[in-house]
């Protein structure tokens, strides 16, 4: 699919199995918005799962308004779409009262690199396939959250340049940029975690199992570097995959509210925080993470 042909799948966001509940486009990349639909805490049809999945594998970002979920439940609502995939870190605790969630708590945690470009638990062969982000405490200014599409990344690229890129590696770790050294201080932990979380050989371009959309497979954080070319020409090609993945054209940024929700595709979608609020603000995110 070309970017033009996007306004198609815009179209296909109006599913009419929300119940009731309106959904419009972010941006023409990426994104949509639910408005009027509540969450009863117990369940939800089959045909709105299938609804927010269609619109999860096509428009990669859904994002809910305040009073759609709960702190308690929305773990729950995001379990609908696939089996729970727990992975956290020393410095990533569970939520007081949600054992499912853990705790996104920027400004208090050092270690945390949720402002560099990233998908969650991408320093995984098997990262997860969606995540759910619950506002639970949101600066008054600032602290929004960026999302890039990069299959429409892939969709942006030069025809000639996405056939060379196809034929490309790349190997990721977890400490590409550092993660294991910045937070197992303790040498010991540090030498177990990275026995735990060898690099790894990736494609650069994927293909997404559901949408059969290709995607640009690299990430500021956990990318080390092309397999089988020089350092230069490597760093080079990354450098343009990363500014383009940041591109205003392939991204949305998320204006949190206390009790908003955003749920993305975290295979096909990139994400950072930004770090523009008060360095004495509270900014409390709860997270969890699904398989497909
Ligand atoms: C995350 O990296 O999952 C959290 C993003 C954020 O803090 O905005």
């Amino acid at each position: 699919m070309n970017p033009s042909n996007l306004a198609v799948e815009l179209a296909a966001d109006n599913v009419s199995a929300l119940e009731g509940a309106s959904v419009t486009p972010i941006k023409a990349s990426i994104g949509s918005r639910i408005s009027g639909y509540r969450f009863d805490g117990k369940s939800i049809s089959d045909d709105f799962r299938a609804a927010m999945r269609h619109l999860l594998h096509n428009r990669g970002l859904v994002v809910f308004e305040p009073g759609t979920v709960t702190a308690e439940n929305f773990t729950k609502f995001g379990g609908f779409l696939g089996e729970f995939f727990h992975y956290a870190g020393p410095h990533t605790p569970r939520a007081p009262e949600n054992p499912d969630a853990t705790v996104i708590s920027a400004g208090k945690d050092a270690h945390l690199r949720n402002h560099v470009w990233h998908a969650d638990g991408g320093f995984r062969a098997d990262a997860p396939a969606f995540t759910a982000l619950f506002g639970k405490a949101i600066p008054k200014n600032g602290g929004d959250t960026m999302y890039s599409n990069t299959a429409y990344v892939y969709e942006m690229l030069d025809p000639l340049f996405a056939q060379y890129l196809e034929s490309l590696n790349v190997i990721q770790s977890p400490d590409a940029t550092g993660h294991i050294t910045d937070r197992y201080l303790d040498p010991e932990e540090a030498a177990q975690a990275r026995l735990r979380m060898p690099p790894f050989e990736m494609p650069l371009i994927r293909t997404h199992p559901e949408s059969g959309r290709k995607w640009v497979a690299v990430n500021e954080s956990y990318v080390c570097y092309i397999k089988g070319v020089s350092r230069v020409h490597s760093q080079n090609i990354l450098g343009i995959l990363f500014d383009m993945i940041k591109s205003p054209e392939a991204t949305c940024r998320f204006e949190w509210e206390e009790g908003t929700l955003a749920v993305w595709d975290n295979r096909v979608v990139q994400h950072r925080a930004v770090k523009d609020y008060e360095s004495d603000a509270t900014r409390l995110l709860y997270r969890c993470t699904m398989t497909a």
